[in-house]
């Protein structure tokens, strides 16, 4: 990344701006405000999942069409949010619509296997180079399952996994994924700090947490841990403090490291899984993990999950020592869309379309970062990208903590008052794309990005 002169954002003019913008997004959603007020009455919060209550108000969605989606007050907005990364195909795809209305007229559930697993199966095997695979409902339940294979097939309990990372929300996991930075304790030696209550204290200590982009550290760990660790998991390219890129090396030297010490190697690719690339991050930095945990953009916006794993590792299920098993697990609603999704919409040329649809995005956005000379960068591959707003790259969750969620709340109330739907703000600034976005969608983006540029540097 070039190094380049910067101006220096004032925090006071934000906070006006932030006052400004809420006031003028606040009468335009109305109704969702008013709707939540009777959700309420008998739905915790007012709303499914905490997330979609997320500052300054939920905004209740009515429909989606191809990129663009539109709430019940009957706003417009190109979706860049994309329902959390899973709908790369684009809303209500004609291919996806009609899988899922075939197979609801056939039957929607059996817990039985259907024909579809096959082709599902061949495809994932060839995109992500794993011979095996089996289905789950969501990311959750793919790392859980990771894990669950990891230790079982060692017999060792610890887990490595890296700071500032989420893979899901149950108990293994949910740790470290937004460290308090008064808590988190020395870079090399990360405390293990449960992101939630009632996550037990026990199971912290079955997780040992080291920074990303770090060999030594990672070495340090399983050295510090000989003959304990079952394995390592990794978002391969960390997705939620901006879009972090691995070093070179990085992967492919933790997968030497895990194998060094009897460990595993697991890949969550639960977002970076076919929309980096075709292969996902296994064909975006050419390293085969031992596991890769899939969900999101696979289902074409059903709810899924799939583990890709090595024959070894799904030994103990093939023998039946282990059943891996859940009653929605290859549900045919969601195995049509999925095969739908991978076999006619996400094909490799869909992938020459998202590129090029980042591409554009991104000369945009310098074009805007240069011109205002922000201190700001766009970083991304295929689907997936966002603007870090720090001079110097962000390698880890620790370079990204000054970055202040004033500038990316503002960032993010230009683009939703600009009609452009972003996923909550935080730190960062990640879009996803779907193969139906256009040029007039990015120009929506780049221009609200310039009109929040000129807002605060002028
Ligand atoms: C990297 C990663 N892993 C796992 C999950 C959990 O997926 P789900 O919300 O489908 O359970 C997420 C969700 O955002 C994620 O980003």
């Amino acid at each position: 990344m070039a190094v380049r002169e910067s101006i220096e954002i004032d925090l006071d003019r934000v906070d006006r701006l932030i006052e400004e913008q809420e006031a003028e997004l606040e009468p335009k959603h109305r109704a969702s405000i008013e709707y939540r007020t009777i959700a309420e009455r008998h739905v915790a919060g007012g709303v499914a999942s905490s997330w979609q209550a997320s500052p300054p108000h939920a905004i209740f969605i009515d429909r989606g069409d191809g990129s663009h989606i539109w709430d019940i007050d009957g706003n417009e907005y190109v979706d860049y949010h994309l329902g959390y990364g899973a709908m790369v195909v684009g809303h209500a795809h004609p291919a996806i619509v009609q899988a899922v209305e075939r197979q609801a007229r056939r039957g929607t559930h059996f817990a039985q296997p259907t024909r579809d697993l096959d082709v599902i199966g061949e495809n994932l095997a060839e995109r992500f180079s794993l011979p095996l695979w089996r289905f789950c409902n969501s990311g959750t339940e793919a790392t859980l399952e990771a894990v669950r294979l990891m230790r079982a097939t060692t017999g060792r309990d610890l887990i490595i996994k890296i700071e500032g990372t989420y893979h899901g929300h149950h108990d293994s996991l949910m740790f470290s994924v937004i460290p308090d930075p008064d808590l988190m304790g020395p870079r090399n030696h990360p405390v293990t700090l449960p992101q939630v209550p009632g996550i037990p204290r026990a199971f912290a200590d079955l997780v040992r947490v080291v920074p990303f982009n770090d060999l030594d550290a990672a070495r340090q760990a399983f050295e510090e841990n000989r003959g304990r660790v079952a394995g390592m998991i990794v978002e391969p390219s960390m997705m939620n403090c901006g879009v972090i890129l691995p070093d070179p090396g990085y992967l492919q030297g933790l997968a030497d490291l895990c194998h060094e010490f009897d460990a595993y190697l697991a890949f969550d690719e639960v977002k970076t899984g076919a929309t980096l690339t075709y292969g996902g991050a296994v064909e975006a930095f050419g390293v085969v993990p031992d596991i890769v945990c899939l969900a999101k953009a696979i289902g074409g916006g059903t709810p899924c999950g799939a583990i890709g794993a090595t024959e070894e590792l799904y030994r103990i299920v093939v023998d039946g020592e282990y059943d891996m098993a859940g009653t929605f697990n290859g549900n045919p609603l969601t195995m049509a869309a999925m095969k739908a999704t991978l076999t006619e919409v996400l094909t490799r040329d869909a992938y020459e379309t998202l590129n090029y649809v980042y591409g554009s995005l991104k000369d945009g956005l310098d074009a805007a970062i240069e011109r205002y000379r922000l201190p700001a960068y766009v970083t991304g591959v295929g689907a997936k990208g966002s603007v870090i707003y720090s001079t110097t790259p962000v390698r880890e969750y620790r370079d990204s903590i000054g970055i202040d969620e004033r500038v990316t709340y503002l960032a993010w109330l230009f683009q939703q008052n600009g009609g452009v739907f972003k996923s909550p703000w935080s730190k960062q600034e990640t879009w996803t794309l779907s193969v139906r976005h256009s040029d007039e969608d990015v120009r929506s983006y780049v221009g609200n990005f310039e009109t929040f540029a000129r807002a605060i540097t002028s």
